[in-house]
C-alpha cells in the first residue's frame, strides 16, 4: 500500500473524431522521474530533496503543482495579450517530472529531455547564445553528459525555411527562404526558449518482435536562447512536447505513417517508467473521447459520475489529464461531494490538516490496517465507461506513525487528473 503514485488509472482515451489507419509499430523510450535514484547525481536537481514518503516530500510536490497552476492562470492572460501573432505555448515550466533520452542527428547525439503533455514543440539546446550549463552534470547511471545540438555536425540536419508548413511564427520571418524562427514563452516565470526550427532524424527502435531501427525526420527547435527555469532545473537539456498540435513529435510520426496516432506513458513506483509511441492500448481498456477545442486541443475529458465505496455521486465536470501535475485537483462542488463521501466511509481516525500538505482528509493508519479499509473509488467518463482509481490515497510514514490522505486537492479553477501509475492516451 505504500506508494507515491496518486490516482491510479488504467485507461485508454480515444478521440473519436479522428480515426486513422496506421501502422502497428510501437517505439518505446525509458522514462525517468526527476527524483528517481538514476537521477540522484544530476547536479542541482535532487539537492535537498526530502525523503520519499515524508511530509516534506509531499509538501514539495504540492508546491510544484501550485506553481504549475499559477502558470496556467497567467497563461490564459498571456494568450490574450499575444494577439499580435506571437505564439505562446502552454509549458510546464516548473512542473516537469519525467525525462527521457532521445538521440538526434547523424552521428547520433543524445539528449535528456523533459516530457510535457501541456506543450507541443520539441526543442534542444543548440548553437547556444544562452543555454543551461552542461558541464559537470553527468547522469551517473545513464552514462552520458548533457549535449548541445550542432546542425553543422549532423550530416542529416536540414534547414526549415519560412515557407514551410511547420513555420508557425511567420510574422517574425526575415524572408521566405530564411530560417523559420520560433519563440516559446511563459510570461510570469520569465521562462522561454527561442531559436530557429530545424529538421533532423530522431532515432527510434521498435519494442515488439525483432528490434527495428527507424530514423524519422522530425522538426524541432534549435534552442539558442533560453531564459528562466529553462536555464536550470526545469529542462536543461531540452523539452519534448507531447501535445496534439501538428508540430508535436507524436503528431509528426503518425502523419508520416510510422505509428498509430497514440502514445502511452507508464509510471513505475521506482521512478522509472516508459513512454511508447504508437501504443494503442489493449482491448480490455476503457475509452472515453477527448473534448477537443480545435484552436487549442488539450487532453480534456468529461467525468459524469463518481463512485466512492458503493455510493454513487452525480457530479459532471471536465478535467485535464496532466502528467506533469503530481496530484489530482477538483473544483467544488465535485471536490466536497467526493471527499466528504470518502470521509464518511473512512474507518480510521481523522487527523487535523497538516499545514505543510494540501490534503484535508488524512487519517492515522491503524496497525492492523489493510487496503480493503480504504474506500474504493471510480469515475464514470463520457461514453459511460468506468475507470477505477486504483490508489486514491498517499501514504506518509514518519518514524513513529503512518498517515494516509485522500490524494485530491481542492482547486478554485481547474480540474486536473495528475500523474498516475499507468496512463494510456490515444490521440
Ligand atoms: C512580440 O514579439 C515582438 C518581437 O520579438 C516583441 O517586440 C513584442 O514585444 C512581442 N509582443 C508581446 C505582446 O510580447
Ligand atoms: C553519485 O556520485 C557519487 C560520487 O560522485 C558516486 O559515489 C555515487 O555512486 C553516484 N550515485 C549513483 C546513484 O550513481
Ligand atoms: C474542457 O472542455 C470543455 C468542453 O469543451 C470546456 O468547457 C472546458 O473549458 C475545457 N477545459 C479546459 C481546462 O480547457
Ligand atoms: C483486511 O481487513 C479486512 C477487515 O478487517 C479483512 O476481512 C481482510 O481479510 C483483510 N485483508 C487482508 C489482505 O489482510
Amino acid at each position: 500500500m505504500r506508494s507515491s503514485s496518486k490516482l491510479t488509472f488504467f485507461l485508454l482515451i480515444t478521440i473519436w473524431v479522428f480515426s486513422k489507419t496506421c501502422k502497428g509499430r510501437v517505439f518505446t523510450f525509458k522514462m525517468h522521474h526527476r527524483f528517481s535514484d538514476s537521477f540522484k547525481n544530476w547536479s542541482g536537481l535532487t539537492r535537498n530533496w526530502p525523503e520519499k514518503g515524508s511530509f516534506e516530500y509531499y509538501a514539495a510536490l504540492a508546491h510544484r503543482d501550485q506553481m504549475l497552476r499559477g502558470r496556467r492562470l497567467s497563461d490564459a492572460d498571456a494568450s490574450l495579450a499575444f494577439s499580435d501573432g506571437n505564439s505562446t505555448f502552454r509549458i510546464s515550466s516548473l512542473g516537469f517530472l519525467h525525462y527521457t533520452t532521445v538521440e538526434l542527428g547523424t552521428p547520433g547525439v543524445k539528449f535528456m529531455v523533459a516530457l510535457d503533455t501541456g506543450s507541443d514543440l520539441f526543442w534542444v539546446p543548440c548553437d547556444c547564445s544562452r543555454c543551461a550549463p552542461t558541464h559537470g552534470a553527468s547522469y551517473a547511471s545513464l552514462d552520458f553528459e548533457l549535449s548541445i545540438y550542432n546542425p553543422r555536425e549532423s550530416s542529416t540536419s536540414k534547414k526549415v525555411t519560412c515557407n514551410n508548413d511547420m513555420c508557425a511564427q511567420r510574422n517574425r520571418c526575415l524572408g521566405t527562404f530564411s530560417s523559420c524562427p520560433y519563440i516559446v514563452s511563459y510570461v510570469s516565470a520569465q521562462t522561454s526558449t527561442s531559436g530557429i526550427l530545424v529538421k533532423d532524424v530522431l532515432h527510434l527502435t521498435t519494442e515488439d518482435g525483432g528490434r527495428e531501427f527507424v530514423e524519422a525526420y522530425v522538426t524541432f527547435g534549435c534552442g539558442q536562447v533560453q531564459s528562466g527555469s529553462f536555464l536550470d532545473i526545469a529542462a536543461p537539456n531540452g523539452l519534448f512536447g507531447l501535445g496534439m498540435e501538428k508540430i508535436s513529435v507524436p503528431s509528426v510520426l503518425s502523419r508520416e505513417g510510422l505509428i498509430a496516432d497514440s502514445f502511452s506513458m507508464c509510471f513505475g513506483h521506482d521512478g522509472i517508467g516508459r513512454i511508447s509511441f504508437g501504443d494503442k492500448g489493449s482491448p480490455d481498456q476503457e475509452e472515453t473521447p477527448f473534448n477537443i477545442d480545435p484552436a487549442h486541443p488539450t487532453y480534456n475529458v468529461t467525468v459524469t459520475q463518481a463512485r466512492v465505496g458503493t455510493m454513487l455521486i452525480d457530479v459532471e465536470f471536465t478535467a485535464l489529464f496532466d502528467s506533469g501535475t503530481s496530484f489530482t485537483y477538483m473544483v467544488d462542488p465535485a471536490y466536497s461531494r467526493v471527499s466528504e463521501k470518502f470521509h464518511s466511509l473512512a474507518r480510521d481516525k481523522w487527523r487535523p490538516p497538516d499545514p505543510r500538505i494540501p490534503f484535508e482528509y488524512c487519517y492515522d493508519m491503524s496497525p492492523d490496517a489493510n487496503a480493503s479499509l480504504v474506500p474504493s473509488m471510480s469515475l464514470t467518463m463520457k461514453g459511460g465507461r468506468h475507470f477505477t482509481v486504483y490508489d486514491p490515497i498517499i501514504v506518509i510514514s514518519t518514524q513513529n506513525e503512518i498517515v494516509y490522505c485522500l490524494a485530491i486537492v481542492k482547486s478554485t479553477e481547474l480540474n486536473i487528473i495528475g500523474r498516475k501509475h499507468c496512463l494510456f492516451m490515444c490521440l
